[in-house]
């Protein structure tokens, strides 16, 4: 979960331990000003009735990790982030101290806040089906008569593989959250946590000296046959079973990620352990040479070229946020409204995706102008810079569960597209460019292609009442294909899997984005005239979009002279 996605919050849930007074009341009071639905339930009791899985809502626990864990059990399965706030005595996972709980508010509010995404592990035998963040343990059962024997045998299979036969009081699995409970005193490794989703197994007092930790991936099956009774708690007790001879049981990786919240109020990792635990190998406080930049310093470049930097990183971060729930709503779109004709659609997951975009963008550069789609359509008057905002490019596609659809944001100055980002939530391709410094697909280069033969392309065709441009081309290429994505298909022509593009007409949010990165890829992009294609923010004139390598240009206007009528719609 990308941390963009909470400012557009609408609700909390806290759920709050004895003796947390003080803190729930500056709560409350910080929910009140910013407008935000507060329901406080016991440690303990269930959220059924104050929870609605259409509002946007964070968790919050006041209380100590015992609290958390109740946090995590509650939230993880409802996809909801969890902030811990530590009012207990020692607190390894709930890390913010209240004193700080406004200031880490405020952060998350903003979508700067960053969401780790825990790895889970799920526990299934004879009477036992649990999920655990931090550890299942299997134990020997104690002797009724203390001289009996202490140990127990367990077999360990890592899927079909048979691992051996474990001899000592018992083993531990945890997951890199619980890495630095049972079974770091039992002397396995420390797991940095941060989207690490490994599991580890840990025997517990061997009598074997080359038995060693094992780590496995969250697919593996670790199979435990038990060969006596032995007793097992998922989570120090959260889920337990007395287990007999013969039984088995399997730990893997749980499907469902916990997502804890993490603001710059929280202890980092080590700074944490070494503070809690005992981390030998540095001092609580880091000393300043040792201290390293979050991020680049940007000391060197222009004030422009930091805008476009800082834009680019907040336009990636707000569209894989909006990727999210459009990810989690394709297919299953239940309502839609029919806004021009009936090719002219619009969803609830439109407006999602526009609220965490629009919201990102207003929160880091509240002085520009925002030019979406589906809200606002301010065009810059006190600034030169306006952001226009496609948030759900294709919705027809989406709609009926195509893959084809894509967000696009892009930031003009004073009319000149400079910055764009498309970004495809289901192939979670991302496309970026900067005017002047070329164009890139998740990172990597890219540029359109040289073909200069007619009949060896391969066209797109975007919006075309009448099929001019499809009927004219499509026995004088190699094909002609049409997407649904106006903003994709840019991108397509700038990766290389398409030599032009065609667009009777376009609005501006459809392709503002696309220009920046196909012309920065080397497309020449003209109007069906050749003229260059001029950006406009008037929706009610629109200019058709002929787009090309450049080698293919002159053939294809050539053809089109011949075809194109005037564009209406
Ligand atoms: C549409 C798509 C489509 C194009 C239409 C656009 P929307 O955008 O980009 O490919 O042909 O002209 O309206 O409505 O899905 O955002
Ligand atoms: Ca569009
Ligand atoms: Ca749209």
């Amino acid at each position: 979960m990308q941390g963009r996605r909470l400012a557009t919050t609408d609700k909390l849930i806290a759920i709050v331990s004895p003796d947390s007074d003080d803190p729930l009341e500056t709560l409350a009071a910080w929910t009140d000003e910013h407008g935000i639905d507060l329901a406080t339930v016991a440690v303990g009791d269930d959220i059924d009735d104050v929870y609605d899985e259409n509002r946007a809502t964070l968790g919050v626990t006041f209380g100590g990790d015992g609290t958390f864990l109740e946090g995590i059990k509650t939230f993880a399965p409802r996809n909801v982030p969890l902030l811990g706030v530590n009012t207990g005595t020692l607190a390894f996972l709930a890390r913010v101290e209240p004193e700080d709980l406004e200031h880490a508010l405020d952060e998350t509010l903003r979508g700067r806040a960053s969401v780790d995404s825990r790895q889970q592990l799920h526990v299934h035998g004879p009477g036992v089906e649990a999920t655990g963040i931090n550890d299942v343990m299997i134990q020997q059962v104690p002797p009724e008569n203390p001289i009996n024997r202490k140990v127990t045998r367990l077999d360990v299979y890592a899927d079909d593989e048979y691992v051996g036969e474990f001899e000592g009081t018992g083993i531990a699995v945890s997951t890199p959250t619980g890495s630095t409970g049972i079974s770091l005193s039992a002397n396995g490794p420390v797991h940095y946590p941060v989207n690490n989703h490994t599991l580890q197994l840990v025997p517990l007092h061997t009598h074997k000296l080359g038995v060693r930790p094992i780590v496995v991936s969250p697919e593996t099956e670790l199979r435990i046959v038990t060969q006596e009774q032995a007793s097992l708690l998922v989570d120090g007790g959260r889920a337990h079973t007395i287990l007999t001879e013969d039984d088995e049981i399997v730990v893997t990786g749980a499907e469902t990620l916990a997502h804890v919240v993490r603001t710059s109020y929280d202890d980092h990792f080590f700074t944490a352990i070494t503070k809690k635990l005992g981390w030998d190998l540095r001092d609580a406080e880091v000393p300043p040479e040792k201290l390293r930049e979050r991020r680049p310093s940007a000391s060197a470049s222009s004030e422009t070229e930091d805008t476009l930097e800082h834009a680019l990183t907040v336009a990636k971060e707000a569209a894989e946020a909006a990727g999210e729930p459009l990810r989690e709503l394709h297919g299953q779109v239940e309502s839609i409204t029919v806004k021009g004709d009936k090719s002219d659609i619009v969803t609830e997951a439109d407006h999602q995706a526009d609220r965490i975009i629009t919201t990102v963008v207003h929160n880091e550069f509240p002085e520009h102008a925002v030019f979406s789609e589906e809200s606002t359509r301010q065009r810059g008057e006190d600034t030169d810079y306006t952001w226009v905002i496609d948030p759900l490019d294709g919705t027809g596609n989406f709609a009926h569960g195509n893959p084809n659809y894509s967000i696009s944001i892009a930031l003009v100055d004073d009319g000149d597209p400079v910055m764009g980002v498309v970004y495809v939530p289901e192939t979670d391709e991302l496309f970026t460019a900067i005017a002047g410094e070329g164009a890139w697909r998740d990172g990597d280069p890219i540029e359109t292609t040289d073909r200069d033969q007619l009949d060896e392309s391969m066209l797109i065709s975007g919006y075309d009442p009448d099929g001019t441009f499809l009927s004219h081309f499509y026995q004088e290429s190699r094909g002609v294909r049409r997407l649904g994505s106006a903003a994709l298909n840019l991108c397509y022509l700038a990766s290389g899997s398409a030599d032009a593009v065609w667009e009777h007409d376009t609005y501006p949010w459809d392709i503002a984005a696309g220009l920046v990165i196909a012309r920065e890829a080397g497309a020449t992009i003209t109007d069906q005239t050749g003229d260059p294609y001029a950006f406009s923010f008037d929706t009610d004139d629109r200019a058709a979009l002929l787009g090309s390598n450049g080698s293919l240009h002159s053939a294809l206007l050539e053809h089109l002279e011949e075809s194109v009528t005037t564009p209406s719609r």
